[in-house]
């Protein structure tokens, strides 16, 4: 726990974080932090154990471990209870509604958030079609800023390429803002330029002081985006360090760059 330079508290720290499935380790006391204002990458291996922190962390699966949001315990909080503190994920897989248009999976997610009441509507149904636009309105300019141009907001999520659909997603964690955005292989599929755009975006994220931990097989984005990276390996963590550090590591070359380099 010791840093060499005294900075502000993280704004989210697990400690000794551990998950097993039935007799497979999948994560063994794994600790971070990531600060306001920082992007934290998590790079490792197939089968790591990146996804399982992620799941750890965000309280979806049974484990060991602290987690702390500021100077919170957040613990025992359930998943919703963290996202409504602030700590918004998007997974692996892209999960939509999807009959609905890429517009209206946006549209309900503001909706849930702004606790739009079902009774002012019911009974003001010219409110409840204001209410409609505005969440539209903010809904388009969501998912403009993440990417997801207005010529595919009438389509169903099915619809559209796979690098929006990827864009899709973290609007979608995303939603009316975030603290904290953990970000499980966002690049994945996304060509060049969708891909420069997303490092775009979580710079942009940052310079706001969202704190973003993004987890990466795509090298070139993750050393250019990250400040700070964690590699892990079977379930442990193998090193951390600035993305100069990680990629002179000859632990890290040994493990997992050396296939790569
Ligand atoms: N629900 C589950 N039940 C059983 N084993 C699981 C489950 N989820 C993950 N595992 C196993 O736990 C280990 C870690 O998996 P995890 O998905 O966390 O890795 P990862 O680093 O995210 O890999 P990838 O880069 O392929 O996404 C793997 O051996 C995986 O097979
Ligand atoms: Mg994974």
């Amino acid at each position: 726990m010791t840093s060499p330079v005294p900075g502000p508290a993280p704004l989210l720290r697990v400690e000794g974080l551990g998950v097993r499935y039935g007799a497979l380790v999948a994560l063994d006391d794994v600790s971070w932090e990531v600060h306001a204002g920082e992007i934290l990458g998590i790079i490792g291996p197939n089968g790591a154990g990146k996804s399982s922190c992620y799941d750890a962390t965000t309280h979806m699966a049974t484990r060991t471990g602290r987690v702390w949001l500021g100077s919170r315990d957040v613990t025992a909080e359930p998943p919703f209870g963290l996202a409504a503190l602030g700590l918004k994920r998007a997974f692996q897989q892209n999960a939509f509604f999807a009959t609905l248009t890429v517009l209206d999976n946006m549209v309900a997610v503001l909706a849930r958030e702004a606790g739009t009441g079902l009774l002012p509507s019911l009974l003001l149904p010219w409110r409840e079609a204001a209410q409609r636009r505005a969440l539209e309105h903010e809904a388009a300019n969501l998912l403009e800023r993440f990417g997801v141009p207005r010529a595919m907001h009438a389509l169903r999520p099915g619809n559209i390429p796979y690098g929006s659909q990827r864009m899709l997603s973290i609007a979608l964690a995303f939603g009316r803002g975030a603290r904290v955005l953990m970000l499980d292989e966002p690049a994945a599929g996304l060509g060049g330029v969708d891909m420069a755009r997303l490092a775009e975006l979580l710079r942009g994220l940052r310079a706001e002081g969202v704190a973003i931990v993004v987890i990466e097989h795509h090298m070139d984005l993750i050393m250019s985006v990250a400040d700070r990276i964690v590699v892990l390996e079977q379930g442990r963590c193998l090193a951390t360090g600035t993305p100069q550090q990680i990629q002179k590591d000859p632990r890290v070359l040994e493990a997992y760059l050396g296939q790569a380099a």
